[in-house]
């Protein structure tokens, strides 16, 4: 048998496979991606899935993502880290278009809307790919229906690893189904902090010292007006709570809708 006319092997189907339709590589340690969207799989802007890869053993190995695409989007879109010795993202990272991946459709979290009571203020507080649930709402007409201003404060060491969220955030006014609403709302505020930039400074410091209020000409944070989503490092979500308390805000949940809320970007680290 000549190689042409050898069979090749089968593609393994995955349980929950889904379809990679498209592969960004933003850094050496981000990149994002699209995946076909299963028919059924119904979620809200800001949530997660599990999604993942057969691992060595022919289990599927898991890990939880934020989808990034809104909840109108035909396909999903994530944002990933490239972790060199991780489980999952070692391998993740060199998916291209036309493999399989696995999605569990069942999305979760705690970064919606319906955990928040109306305000006037909508901040989006992130670093690194906690960016991701953002990416999403971002892209949510309930979003610019329920504020008259959204602020998206994004933080990383560097400028390359913005370049997601600034193509991301350019690309709203011309948007065909959003760009309207977004209008003059969406306020875009991204610094680093290892690398020189026009902004600079953790989120944290730049709340607690006023910059980021003065900079955009708007009232410090309170309970009445403000409303606030968190999504970082443990260490990050643990210091942004504190200092959205010393506001008077108050964090809720989905079965209890309060001023702000807050969700891991990953597990690890500690504080
Ligand atoms: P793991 O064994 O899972 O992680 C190894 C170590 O890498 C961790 O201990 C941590 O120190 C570091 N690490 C893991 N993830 C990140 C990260 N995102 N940024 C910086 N350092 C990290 N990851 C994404 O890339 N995009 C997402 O949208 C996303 N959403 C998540 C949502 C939730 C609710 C949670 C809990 C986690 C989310 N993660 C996300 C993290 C993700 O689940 C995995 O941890 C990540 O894909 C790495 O998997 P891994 O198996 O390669 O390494
Ligand atoms: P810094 O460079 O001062 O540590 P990382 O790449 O480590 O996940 O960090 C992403 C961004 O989040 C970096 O700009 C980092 O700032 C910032 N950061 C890390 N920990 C905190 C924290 N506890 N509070 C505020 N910002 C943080």
């Amino acid at each position: 048998m000549d190689a042409k006319t050898e069979p090749t092997a089968a593609k393994p189907h995955l349980p929950d496979a889904q379809t990679v339709t498209q592969v960004t590589h933003w850094t050496d340690r981000l990149f994002s991606f699209r995946v076909t969207r299963p028919q059924s799989l119904r979620f809200r802007s800001g949530e997660f899935v599990m999604i993942g890869l057969l691992g060595d053993t022919g289990k599927p190995l898991l890990r939880a993502y934020s989808i990034a695409s809104p909840a109108w989007d035909e396909e999903l879109e994530f944002y990933s880290i490239k972790v060199p010795d991780g489980p999952l993202t070692s391998r993740l990272q060199h998916i291209k278009v036309g493999d399989e991946i696995i999605l569990r459709p069942k999305p979760v979290g705690t970064l919606v809307h319906d955990a928040l009571l109306p305000g006037k203020r909508l901040w989006f507080l992130a670093t690194g790919t906690g960016l991701a649930p953002f990416a999403s709402l971002m892209r949510e007409p309930e979003t610019y229906e329920k504020y008259d201003s959204v602020i998206m404060m994004h933080t990383c060491r560097e400028v390359a690893e913005l370049e997601y969220g600034r193509q991301l955030v350019e690309s709203l006014k011309d948007d065909p189904l959003i760009g309207e609403m977004v209008g003059d709302k969406l306020r875009y505020y991204p610094t680093t902090t290892r690398e020189a930039f026009h902004h600079m400074g953790r989120v944290t410091d730049n709340l607690t010292s006023g910059k980021v209020f003065a900079d955009l000409g708007l009232p410090a944070m309170n309970r009445d007006e403000d409303r606030a989503m968190v999504c970082g490092s443990l260490a990050f979500n643990v210091d942004v709570k504190k200092i959205l308390e010393g506001f008077g805000l108050t964090e809720g949940a989905n079965s209890d809708p309060q001023q702000f809320v807050v969700e891991k970007a990953f597990v690890g680290d500690g504080i």
